[in-house]
């Protein structure tokens, strides 16, 4: 059988939409919970006051009871004054209370009510709510009068009902008033809630699309431009070996920069966003940007940039080598890309309280201040063209970054267009390297280029 899926919908809507339901399906829980057992509680406390009032009565009445002793020795209630006194009781109102007195074998003897359907005595049902009518109830109690070990009778007093309902009536109702009002405020607010808890998330997947877009339009270039030098070569009738070897040459290149591409990409999905660092050493940034320099210099040369660096000694942190490599290759790398012909670029490294320091600066094209604050964001370069010519792609500096914000560092540029650019980095100490020290002594090691 064909399953057809209907479009997946967008998946932070459909979160949103399931945590609003969520929230709200758990606070009108919690809010109906609390709701009932606030209702049990006053409709508990209304029948147990009830309950109070006709005990009160009970006593009240068995208390006044006449009793006049038989001829065969026996007690017996006076049928005409078995409520003697407790009718008269202020307390009692009548319209509320009925008294009615049976003799020991249940029969009805006297009553202060009339009732259409009359309730039939249960001995064993000390307290019972009964309905007399239709809609109309009563809460009744039910006691044996006993004298000197012989019962006298059964005693039953009823308290209306309505002292009970009406008011946990009217509660109920109130509420569930207050209970529509409260959800509907609570569901306003969830979506506020739900909207701002999604913020962050919905940036994050914003950018997460567009980084997938940048990357996938950054691979199209040079994968268009192989596609098209392949093309070329076939479509020669007669190739010599002169064109097969220019175009290999240019598909290696290509191939080459698809593959620094995909490689940065790949760092940036295992290293963006980690806690630590993995894989951290004790590390010499001094050696270790002596070993870059050296490195860069055939670069540096052929561009006619004159490299120095300044350093005071070694200058010890827990880093990834390879990482810390990868920046200063990076910063340099730039420095060298963005210096004309003739420029100076100068490393240092030192200390400051507790923390390392190394700058890169170059006397090259600079920054403009509104380019500055973006030229960490992945793909982002000042001028997309020339960038793209010296085979830039944009990521150099958001690896840089990366790898200084995994090493609980900070980065940041300082440029002046027409000038040069200063890249600042600061990483912790090595503990136990830390002293304070913050001009590194000039020219320990200046390497010509
Ligand atoms: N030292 C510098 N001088 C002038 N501009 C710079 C310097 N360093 C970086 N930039 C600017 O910042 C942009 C981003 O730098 P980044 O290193 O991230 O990318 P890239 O050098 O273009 O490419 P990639 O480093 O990925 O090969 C560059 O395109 C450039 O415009
Ligand atoms: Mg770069």
């Amino acid at each position: 059988m064909l399953v057809v899926r209907p479009p997946t919908r967008n998946p932070l809507k459909l979160a949103r939409s399931r945590l609003l339901a969520s929230y709200i399906a758990v606070t009108a829980a919690i809010m109906a919970l609390l709701a009932f057992g606030f209702y049990s509680y006053v409709r508990s406390t209304l029948v147990e006051r009830i309950d109070d009032t006709l005990k009160h009565v009970v006593q009240l009445i068995e208390h006044s009871m006449v009793i006049v002793p038989e001829a065969d020795g026996r007690l017996r209630v006076d049928p005409d004054r078995v409520f003697a006194g407790g009718d008269d009781d202020p307390t009692i109102e009548l319209d509320l209370i009925y008294l009615e007195w049976f003799d020991p074998q249940g029969r009805p003897v006297r009553s202060t009510a009339v009732f259409r359907r009359p309730v039939p005595l249960t001995r064993g049902l000390i307290r019972a709510t009964v309905e007399v009518s239709p809609g109309h109830k009563l809460r009744q109690l039910t006691v044996p009068v006993r004298r000197e070990g012989q019962l006298l009778g059964y005693l039953r007093v009823s308290h209306q009902w309505f002292e009970v309902d009406k008011p946990a009536q009217q509660l109920f109702f109130d509420l569930l008033f207050g209970l529509s009002i409260a959800m509907l405020l609570i569901s306003a607010g969830g979506w506020v809630l739900t909207e701002m808890a999604l913020r962050p998330i919905r940036e994050a997947y914003n950018q997460l699309k567009q980084f997938t877009a940048d990357a996938s339009h950054e691979l199209r270039t040079p994968l268009a431009a192989l596609q098209t030098n392949v093309q070329v070569t076939l479509a020669d009738p007669e190739p010599s070996a002169e064109s097969y070897r220019k175009s290999l040459e240019v598909s290696e290149r290509l191939t080459r920069r698809m593959g620094r591409l995909v490689g940065d990409l790949l760092f940036l999905a295992r290293n963006e966003g980690q806690e630590n660092a993995e894989g951290q050493t004790d590390c010499n940034l001094t050696e270790l940007l002596q070993q870059i320099v050296e490195e860069q210099m055939p670069l540096a040369a052929a561009a006619g940039l004159n490299v120095s660096i300044k350093t005071s000694g070694p200058v010890m942190v827990v880093a990834n080598p390879d990482q810390m490599s990868q920046l200063f290759t990076n910063l340099l790398g730039n420095a060298i890309r963005y210096t004309p012909t003739g420029g100076q670029i100068a490393l240092t490294t030192g200390r400051e309280g507790k923390d390392a320091i190394v700058t890169v600066s170059d006397t090259g094209i600079g920054i403009a201040p509104e380019h500055l604050g973006r030229i960490f964001e992945r793909f982002y370069r000042v001028d997309t063209a020339r960038a793209r010519q010296a085979g830039g792609t944009g990521l150099g500096l958001a690896i840089a970054k990366t790898i200084v914000e995994n090493h609980q560092g900070q980065i940041w540029a300082e440029s002046e267009p027409g000038k040069g650019t200063t890249l600042r980095v600061r990483l912790p100490a090595r503990p136990g390297e830390r002293r304070a020290q913050s001009e590194p002594a000039a020219g320990a090691l200046p390497l010509e280029g």
